[in-house]
């Protein structure tokens, strides 16, 4: 097949490469002239672990290539993927400016039939509405095509293998036509057993932000015991483990942490919470998930905050991680964000490390770092040179096991505030840290 991925970020990136990767024809089509140029000479804009090397080689192929021309992709494709960003716009909705953009430019272009699959993360009505602006802008010249919605359901970080063994396709369709295509695209994917889960395109929307809006809200639902925990003495690790063993329930997303970020669930929570207050509907569940991660992204800012009785003036806070979650360079609503934005609000400086989202953060805060507020050091333990204390914010594998003396050692003052529960803390206290967890009663 003829394939065009509107939007090369992480989404468009991944599903082109792995579309090539099976023999596909993939254009991939951004409006950022820096991303085309760096694609094509076979440089990452963004970290996602195998990207690199499978866009390389597809590219070497002849199979993968990169374009900023919209008309050129519509012209020789007939599959076109949507893959665009769809932030949360001032009032909280999802702003479909990138998408209806998209739209547009196909309508205006296309002069034979298209199927246009939607995979950005869009509210019902969404794809029907992108059928009637691709109507409108092909100025009554009346081509046929189809629309479908097709959710991405891929972690970065765990991207490629997420999109090439995924647990479900779920397709949104309301013609034979672009079932029959969509399940030819995703045979490659779709030989163990059946993996299509097919069904009309309003449910399709909703089944993408149903997902992301249940595991928010088994993470906020655990933050909030751990808050619970804490106060009556008991160890939200034992607690996981006590029900997570119900296989009704589940290991998965079931961590207390520093609250959840990145680039999908605050802002699909907000656009869901949107389109239930437009369409008269409740959302106590959702606005309650996200007022607990609110409070809970602050929750390593107030542990260093009454360490130091409020004295930040002055103090240097070594963070280790600074990406929303390990294994990518998206720094998308990290809690490293709330954490070193309020410390700084407070007087304190701050020297962190992260393995992938150094050049991320300094183009996310380089006032920060010109005025020495923020100093992003080459190796972790560096970070540790000069500082006070220490908070652990993502847990990368690298972080796992630590030397805790030379951690103990190396601060001004012992202490280790452990944002992801990853440190047991027998040995933390054995190496003379004062220890800070989330819901360990310590
Ligand atoms: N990142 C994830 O983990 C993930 C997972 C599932 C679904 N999604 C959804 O997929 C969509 C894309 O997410 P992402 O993280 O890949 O976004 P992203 O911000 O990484 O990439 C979006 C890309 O679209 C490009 N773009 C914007 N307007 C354009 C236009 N008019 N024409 C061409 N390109 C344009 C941008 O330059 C950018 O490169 C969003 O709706 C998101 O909610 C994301």
């Amino acid at each position: 097949m003829r394939i065009g991925v509107f939007g090369c970020g992480y989404v468009g990136l991944v599903t082109g490469a792995c579309l090539a990767e099976v023999g596909n024809d993939v254009i991939g089509v951004d409006r950022s002239q820096e991303r085309i140029r760096m694609l094509g000479q076979g440089e990452m804009p963004i970290y996602e672990p195998g990207l690199k090397s499978l866009i390389n080689n597809n590219l070497a192929a002849g199979r993968l290539a990169f374009s900023l021309s919209a008309e050129q992709c519509v012209m020789h494709c007939n599959v076109l993927v949507i893959a665009v960003g769809t932030p949360t716009s001032s009032d909280g909705s999802a702003d479909l400016d990138a998408v209806q953009a998209v739209a547009r430019a196909i309508g205006e272009a296309m002069t034979e039939y298209k199927l246009i699959v939607v995979k950005s993360t869009v509210p019902p009505g969404t794809t029907q509405a992108v059928r009637q602006i691709i109507e409108q802008a092909q100025n009554g010249r009346a081509v046929e095509f189809d629309v479908a919605f097709n959710p991405e359901f891929l972690k970065e970080g765990a991207a490629l293998q997420d999109f090439q063994r995924p647990d479900r396709i779920v397709i949104g369709i309301d013609s034979s036509r672009a079932e029959k295509t969509l399940r030819s695209l995703y045979a490659p994917y779709n030989r163990n057993h059946e993996k299509l889960i097919v069904m009309d395109i309003a449910s399709a929307e909703l089944t993408k932000y149903a997902a992301n809006a249940m595991l928010a809200t088994r993470i906020s639902f655990m933050n909030e015991l751990a808050g619970i925990a804490d106060e009556v003495g008991a160890d939200i690790e034992q607690v996981r483990l006590g029900i997570g063993s119900d296989p009704r329930i589940g290991y998965a997303f079931l961590y207390a942490g520093a609250g959840f970020g990145g680039s999908c669930f605050p802002k699909d929570l907000r656009a869901l919470t949107h389109t239930a207050s437009s369409v008269g509907s409740g959302s106590q569940i959702l606005e309650a998930v996200q007022a607990v991660n609110i409070y809970q992204k602050d929750k390593l800012y107030q542990f260093v905050k009454s360490h130091f009785s409020s004295d930040l003036d002055d103090k240097i806070i070594a963070i280790w991680g600074l990406a929303f979650k390990p294994e990518t360079d998206d720094m998308r609503e990290a809690p490293s964000c709330v954490l070193m934005e309020r410390l700084w609000a407070a007087g304190a400086k701050v020297r962190a490390f992260d393995p992938q989202a150094m050049q991320s953060t300094s183009d996310l805060y380089p006032e920060q770092i010109e005025s020495g507020k923020l100093q992003l050091c080459e190796q972790a333990y560096a970070v540790l040179d000069g500082a006070d204390a220490l908070v652990v914010v993502t847990e990368w594998k690298s972080f796992w096991s630590p030397d805790f003396e030379r951690i103990c050692n190396t601060l001004n003052y012992p202490v280790l505030v452990d944002g992801r529960n990853i440190y047991d803390p027998e040995l933390v206290a054995q190496a003379g840290l004062k220890h800070y967890a989330i819901g360990r009663s310590l």
